[in-house]
């Protein structure tokens, strides 16, 4: 939720700004806007002379970052590509709307620095009457504006031996008024050579080069340039030039950032031939489930989750687990719980993050709360688990943003090492997340000694058979496509599924709604006869998940005699079943197979084709299926 890039080096900020922008555009596409200080020691200028070194220059523009492109590109832009320090921002709009006005940078009244923020200042309503009331017009509708003329007041006074060292003080003299989220860059006209940053439960990650350095709220914008980056905690302050990283916390005490190297290399974070992140991601899937599994099995099967750092003791006195997650990774946990309460008889609750912490919960220290989050900054997320800690539940997190927020804060950390996802429409990282929550109930199952061992042996096994599952059925979807076409017009989809195709079929609604922008719904299918069949019309596509016939055979003819209810009442029946189940056949208009797999595992292979459906209809439809309207990657905001 809004991406923020800084530079400060010896090449031309601007591209490297602009290319580390159309990085993290995944994150916000609102509005995108830069800031660059010329640097105070040269005489660059344009052609015409027009530039002055140490003159700070902005440009921004509403709607994504190809606008700010075209409107640089025509306002000739000549100056700013000079060797110079700049910051650019791509924006989901908080408070203001997606204006050229509300873009950031916002400039102090005086016009010597420039800031842009993600996140919310939540005091700013105290702090705009404040200025205004001291003589500042403001520019903008926006918090951000504020934290720019406080900036800059600061500076007046703000105590320093260089520039740069006064505008970090200033930051920090700021930070401390300001209450909410943030993350902030500026520059100042005074401190060429200088970005100086501040975080408070909003994205911030150092990028540290040769003779250079970057700021941004993740490392894709600088992966191109140097895998070697530095994690920042809360509320700190970091000031980097072009051969220093400064960091100190609000009070301006020197902390030490943890020093981290970025495993993926710059073609993770790119389409590589494909028409959008989103079928890049899909197909990717297989190897990311295989990387999640990857030395996590001993020889003898054994799972080895030694990184989950809690002890076999810790893992014995759990007595209630409690998963918390937003959206996509809510229904990961949805189907953990299936997985969990099976085999470790252990209950288990699933509850939205946004809803956890205001009903009051029952944790204490015998409570395990997993916290599901690929961004590992989502806000809702990050707050509930905070919650779950003061109440003295252990907190473990199921993350695939290294040494972010979620997985700093908790206990312990399961990384599903799925790699960047850039499509904002989560895919890989469902997949991975489900993984990483059969291997920890299945680590549960195994510490805390089970009923059903046996059963837990063979899973372990057949887990790893997953990715080639996979892959099948990503080598069946030729069909999937050709129906998208056809369901490109519908006026709603409905989706059934029971145990845990339930979560898929809700998995599958939210992809269509996201992408397409159509009406579509999941249901429980035993559910449907409790109101929600007065929906089915003439041809109204009902997509209906169906369990195994194997197994827990009662689950799969119940779900057939859903499906037959639906199309009595004329629904057109689409239907995704496991290879041989011939039962389902004469009430499917249409029938997608799956590869047999156990039931508790089935969602690996049934999810597949309700992704690539929905990328096709919202393609068929003419969407940006990777930018996705109003929606942002990583929602920093409560
Ligand atoms: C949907 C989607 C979102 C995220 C949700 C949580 O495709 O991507 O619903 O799953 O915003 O995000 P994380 O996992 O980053 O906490």
């Amino acid at each position: 939720m809004c991406g923020i890039v800084g530079y400060a080096g010896a090449r031309p900020a601007l591209n490297i700004v602009l290319d580390g922008l159309r990085r993290l555009e995944y994150r916000g596409y609102d509005s995108a806007g830069v800031a660059i200080v010329l640097s105070g020691d040269t005489d660059d200028g344009d052609a015409a002379g027009r530039r002055r070194p140490g003159e700070l220059l902005t440009a921004k523009r509403a709607g994504k970052l190809a606008n700010l492109e075209k409107a640089l590109a025509e306002e000739g832009a000549h100056g700013l590509r000079v060797g110079a320090t700049g910051i650019g921002h791509t924006r989901w709009a908080t408070h203001g709307g997606p204006t050229d006005r509300n873009a950031h940078p916002h400039r102090s009244f005086d016009g010597r620095v420039a800031v842009i923020h993600n996140g919310i200042i939540e005091n700013f309503a105290k702090l705009r009457a404040e200025l205004e009331h001291d003589g500042i017009e403001f520019a903008s509708d926006t918090d951000t504006e504020c934290a720019a003329h406080l900036l800059a007041r600061a500076l007046q006074d703000a105590a320093g031996a260089t520039p740069g060292e006064k505008l970090a003080e200033a930051m920090r003299i700021v930070s401390r008024r300001l209450e909410g989220a943030f993350t902030l860059l500026a520059v100042d006209v005074e401190a060429p050579g200088v970005v100086v940053g501040a975080r408070r439960n909003s994205p911030l990650v150092v990028g540290r080069g040769e003779g250079e350095n970057y700021l941004a709220s993740d490392v894709s914008a600088f992966i191109e340039h140097t895998r070697e980056a530095v994690e920042l905690g809360q509320d700190q302050v970091v000031l980097i030039s072009p051969t220093d990283i400064v960091i100190t916390d609000f009070h301006g005490n020197p902390v030490e950032g943890k020093p981290f190297h970025i495993t993926w290399d710059a073609s993770a974070a790119e389409k590589s031939g494909y028409e959008y992140f989103m079928l890049k991601e899909i197909a990717e899937q297989p190897h990311a489930v295989a990387e999640t599994l990857l030395g996590r099995l001993n020889e003898t099967g054994d799972l080895m989750l030694d990184e989950v750092r809690l002890t076999d003791q810790d893992l014995r006195d759990v007595d209630k687990v409690f998963i918390v997650a937003c959206g996509t990774a809510y229904h990961a946990g949805m189907v953990a719980k299936y997985a969990i309460e099976h085999w470790t008889r252990i209950p288990c609750e699933v509850e939205l993050a946004s809803e956890f912490r205001y009903r009051d919960p029952v944790l204490d220290r015998s409570t395990l709360v997993v916290a599901i989050s690929q961004s590992g900054e989502t806000m809702d997320t990050l707050m509930a688990l905070r919650h779950a800690k003061e109440q003295k539940a252990r907190v473990l997190a199921i993350c695939n943003t290294n040494g972010s927020t979620i997985p700093r804060e908790s206990d312990a950390v399961l990384y599903t090492h799925a790699g960047p996802e850039i499509a904002v429409a989560s895919t890989k990282a469902f997949l991975t997340q489900l993984v990483a929550c059969y291997l920890v109930g299945l680590h549960l199952a195994q510490v805390r000694g089970v009923k059903y061992a046996d059963e837990v042996a063979a899973i372990i096994a057949q887990l790893q058979e997953m990715p080639e599952k996979i892959e099948q059925v990503l080598s069946m979807m030729a069909p999937i496509r050709e129906l998208a076409r056809d369901l490109a017009e519908a006026k709603s989809v409905l989706f059934i599924g029971r145990h845990v195709s339930y979560p898929v079929a809700l998995e599958g609604a939210l992809k269509l709604k996201e992408l397409a922008y159509m009406h579509a719904e999941g249901f429980a299918a035993g559910e449907l006869k409790h109101g929600p069949i007065a929906l089915i019309d003439e041809g109204t596509p009902v997509i209906c998940v169906v369990p195994s016939p194997r197994g827990r055979g009662v689950l799969h003819d119940k779900v057939v005699s859903n499906i037959q209810e639906v199309r009595a009442r004329g629904a057109r029946t689409i239907v995704i079943a496991e290879e041989g189940d011939v039962a389902v056949k004469p009430y499917a208009d249409h029938l997608f197979y799956v590869p047999i797999t156990p039931t508790l595992l089935a969602p690996l292979v049934t999810t597949v084709p309700l992704q690539v459906l929905a990328c096709e209809i919202a393609s068929a439809r003419g969407h940006d299926v990777d930018q996705p309207r109003n929606l942002a990657k990583s929602v920093t905001v409560e």
